[in-house]
């Protein structure tokens, strides 16, 4: 337990510790889970959106819990155990939706949506009495940060702030607050948990999977760096090629539309496909806010790269100008073999009013501000994608997609799960370049050992 994995960009020293299958495949492990991680930490619940009108709900399902974030006739956030408090039954089994008052379907008793009891059936049958303060829903810690609500089951914990420490300040100029949903799917994955989030904590299977990225990122040059609490982030450059690789003579296909919606030529570039990423950069400065966009708090780098946010103990929000998903992996069911992953797509639409005085129009951009999502009218007259779920066959047969890269990384991971239930393995060995899943999993054994 002493080697380090070193590097020199390393800000939390990432220390060598044993990661066995039974973390993985564990009935008793994932049920410690529940007492030592689940319930200590803040998780992201959902999209903001869902919550921003007077009435709005939405349940975040976290089995064996669920949860109810709800924006209360008053305006304020709040979020309780989804749980009747007469008899126990689930209160809410919609995904979201907009109502004043919630009614249990068992006896018909209501809350309103601060939580409050409002109404219980024949309340004089009850010779003990009603008491409001005891009967009304269980609340939880609740936060609106980052386009984001959190939630945290924890009295205790530190405040959300002070879980994700310097990651704040870092996501805040991306203004994912400003960004609208587009797109919401949940993938049944059979493997657990943790299994699909190593995955996103290190690049060292792209070459070997994704060959697509080679034309795209440059993911051998990224950047690892390592927080307290469990987070990592890692920043890859983009609108450029593995520089592994021989540099192509022309710009590759997969960025022709990008360059096209930007106003660039790609003919501009032949035999200099290195100088796109810098242009690009420069192209956006310069029309950003004739194209509605507002770049003012973005750096160069962060105008053309990709940069990816790993939060302990699920979540991961991967980061681009106008563009953010949040992909998130959660528990299911009593199985450690089983987990839900879900891909929430928001994007920053461009402002018409940045675009009132601008001579620049490029058809293609226009046409991406429009782009055709599965947008429905929900109850206050907002358009919101309908939520898809979905097995993650679904995925292998072609039936769905949740981007090329998502997929391919679907379809190792049930062999990956499968793999860790051999007599045949016993621990992973990983490179410097996999020190990210040894970060998050040294956090999984702090918490699951105090
Ligand atoms: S369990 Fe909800 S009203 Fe009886
Ligand atoms: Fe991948």
């Amino acid at each position: 337990m002493s080697e380090a994995l070193s590097k020199p960009d390393v800000q939390v020293p990432v220390t060598y510790r044993k990661i066995t299958a039974d973390r993985y495949i564990s009935h008793e492990y994932m049920l410690k889970e529940r007492e030592k991680i689940w319930s200590r930490t803040w998780l992201v619940a959902g999209p903001a959106q869902d919550v921003k009108e007077s009435g709005d709900f939405f349940v975040f399902d976290l089995d064996p819990e669920s949860i109810i974030v709800s924006r209360s006739e008053s305006g304020e956030l709040h979020a309780f155990f989804n749980v009747c408090q007469h008899r126990g039954a689930r209160l809410i089994s919609t995904d979201l939706g907009c109502m004043e008052k919630w009614t249990c379907p068992y006896h018909g008793w209501a809350f309103n949506n601060d939580g409050s009891l409002s109404n219980v059936p024949d309340e004089d049958r009850f010779s003990r009495g009603v008491p409001r303060d005891l009967l009304s829903l269980k609340p939880l810690r609740v936060e609106s940060w980052g386009g984001m609500i959190w939630v945290c089951m924890d009295q205790k914990a530190p405040s959300l702030k002070e879980f994700l420490g310097p990651v704040v300040q870092m996501i805040e100029p991306f203004r994912p607050e400003d960004m609208t949903l587009v797109e919401d799917q949940t993938c049944r994955l059979e493997c657990n948990y943790k299994a699909v989030f190593d995955n996103f904590c290190e690049l060292y299977h792209v070459e070997h999977i994704h060959p697509q990225h080679e034309l795209i990122f440059d993911c051998p040059t990224s950047t690892a760096e390592f927080f307290e609490n469990g987070h990592t982030r890692v920043l890859i450059d983009g609108f450029t090629v593995n520089s592994r690789l021989p540099i192509p003579e022309e710009v590759p296909p997969t960025q022709w539309a990008q360059l096209e919606t930007l106003g660039m030529n790609r003919e501009d570039y032949k035999g200099r496909v290195l100088d796109v990423r810098r242009d690009v950069q420069l192209k956006k400065r310069e029309t950003g806010p004739a194209l509605g966009y507002n770049y003012d708090l973005l750096s160069d780098d962060q105008l053309s790269d990709i940069v990816q946010y790993n939060i302990f103990p699920n979540s991961i929000l991967v980061l681009q100008p106008e563009e953010f998903w949040i992909l998130r992996s959660r528990p299911r069911g009593d199985d450690p073999n089983q987990c839900y992953w879900d891909k929430f797509a928001l994007r920053m639409l461009p402002d018409a009013e940045l675009q009132k005085n601008s001579s620049v129009t490029f058809p293609a951009l226009q046409n991406r501000a429009n782009v055709s999502f599965n947008l429905d009218q929900t109850s206050d007259g907002s358009m919101r994608p309908e939520h898809d779920e979905f097995d993650q066959e679904a995925i292998i047969a072609g039936e769905k997609t949740m981007t090329i890269t998502l997929d391919q990384d679907i379809h190792l991971i049930r062999d990956v799960q499968r793999g860790m239930k051999s007599r045949g393995f016993e621990e992973a060995w990983l490179n410097d370049d996999e020190a990210r899943v040894q970060h998050y999993h040294n956090y999984i054994d702090r918490y699951m050992e105090n």
